[in-house]
């Protein structure tokens, strides 16, 4: 154990799961899957090296619950019982290495990339309208949710987390910017919060009370029509009473990611703690995670210290120094590689539906990973 860090090195216990430490792998998806969403050998060899990073848990990037709801072309996918061979071995593998491992599902609702969209509300995206979803729809996801959940366990997962963040389909529900509907679903918080309560709810009848079932969560929409802490606590408390086994907080979606005033303050390290600070505060004992920058030890260490968050998520911040948990730990002497501010270098490889690298990778790495992929090197 580290003694320079002792509050980011202290165990904890996540319903019955003990954590080692406080680092967790947030999701990232990376464009990594096979064309038709099942587990490659690229999705493998890469959990395994972010397992092996010292990390106590993965939580894998949003898998799809339905073909049609997927937000990306390579996005791995859950909705038939033909992906559990796969996923089994991605569990397999986050084990082998000493991590637990976390599998987050999702609906990615109006953003999802193929034409057909369905969302709470007929909503304009990226010049597609979506379809307002019926309520033949509406159980329909909600039993691809339950079905998707079971399977995350009978994989061998020892968690399932629903994607709540990102303005995907659960959020489209709350958010009174994109829910529009007049029925029970749509209007009051108390209606808004139907449909992800309602999934909240089959979803912990599927996999049973004793398998911990994580939130995505969104604290804050980052428009001024949005989601904010004012509604978004309340909906935390709703979480919390219904046994949730953590909320992993994060701010802003799709709309607002390419906001000049989002984009500066993202530069900023810890950009979101403040919103997994006011969330913590208005719940009472359910583990909080925060995401976002944070690139140092000493940063994490505060954190948690401070009682800011319970837990520390590293996406990008991992992907950019696969060895910063080693460092932390002072395993490894050097200092941690931060995830450079002014590159979008993933963000853009996935517009550009194409598999991540890391501009902090050195030069062989990044060579090596285009000749993997097959790729003839480009600036980018
Ligand atoms: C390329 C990319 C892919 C992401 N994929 C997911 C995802 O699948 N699910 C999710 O909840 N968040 C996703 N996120 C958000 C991250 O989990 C995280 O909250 C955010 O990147 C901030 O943490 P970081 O600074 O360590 O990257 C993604 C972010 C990026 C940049």
């Amino acid at each position: 154990m580290s003694n320079n860090f002792p509050s980011l090195f202290s165990p904890i216990q996540i319903k019955k799961l003990a954590l080692k430490n406080r680092i967790t792998m947030a999701p990232l998806f990376l464009g990594y899957a096979n064309p038709d969403g099942s587990v490659s050998s690229l999705i493998l060899d890469h959990y395994r090296e972010m397992a092996a990073s010292g990390v106590s848990m993965v939580v894998v990037e949003n898998v799809g619950i339905d073909p049609f709801g997927t937000g990306s072309p390579f996005t791995l996918r859950i909705d038939e019982e033909r992906f559990l061979f796969g996923l089994s071995g991605l569990a397999k593998t986050i084990h082998q290495q000493g991590a637990l491992a976390i599998l987050q599902i999702n609906h990615a609702g109006r953003y999802a990339y193929r034409p057909e969209k369905i969302a709470p509300s007929s909503f304009e995206t990226y010049g597609a309208v979506s379809r307002e979803m019926t309520e033949e729809d509406i159980e329909r996801v909600i039993r691809d949710f339950a079905i998707s959940a079971s399977r995350v366990k009978e994989a061998g997962f020892d968690g399932v987390e629903l994607h709540g963040g990102t303005g995907y389909l659960l959020v489209q529900f709350l958010s009174p910017r994109t829910n529009k509907r007049t029925d029970t679903y749509g209007g009051s918080l108390e209606n808004r919060m139907r449909f992800p309560l309602r999934v909240v709810a089959e979803v912990l009848k599927a996999v049973g009370p004793d398998f911990p079932v994580g939130y995505r969560f969104l604290a804050d929409e980052w428009q001024p029509d949005g989601l904010h802490l004012e509604e978004t606590t309340l909906f935390a408390r709703e979480l919390e009473q219904r046994g949730l086994a953590y909320l992993s907080v994060m701010a802003g979606t799709y709309d607002s990611f390419f906001l000049p005033e989002y984009i500066e303050e993202e530069k900023k390290e810890g950009y979101m703690v403040r919103f997994a600070k006011g969330i913590k505060e208005a719940v009472s004992h359910i583990p909080i995670i925060t995401a976002g920058r944070i690139n140092t030890p000493e940063l994490a260490n505060r954190i948690i210290e401070e009682k800011q968050a319970d837990l520390i998520g590293l996406a990008r911040v991992l992907l950019a120094d696969p060895l910063w948990p080693k460092k932390a730990q002072q395993i490894l002497t050097e200092p941690t590689t931060p995830c450079e501010p002014t590159c979008s270098l993933c963000m853009k490889r996935i517009a550009g539906g194409k598999p991540v690298f890391c501009s902090q990778w050195d030069r062989n790495r990044q060579k090596g990973f285009l000749l993997r992929i097959g790729e003839k090197e480009t600036k980018e």
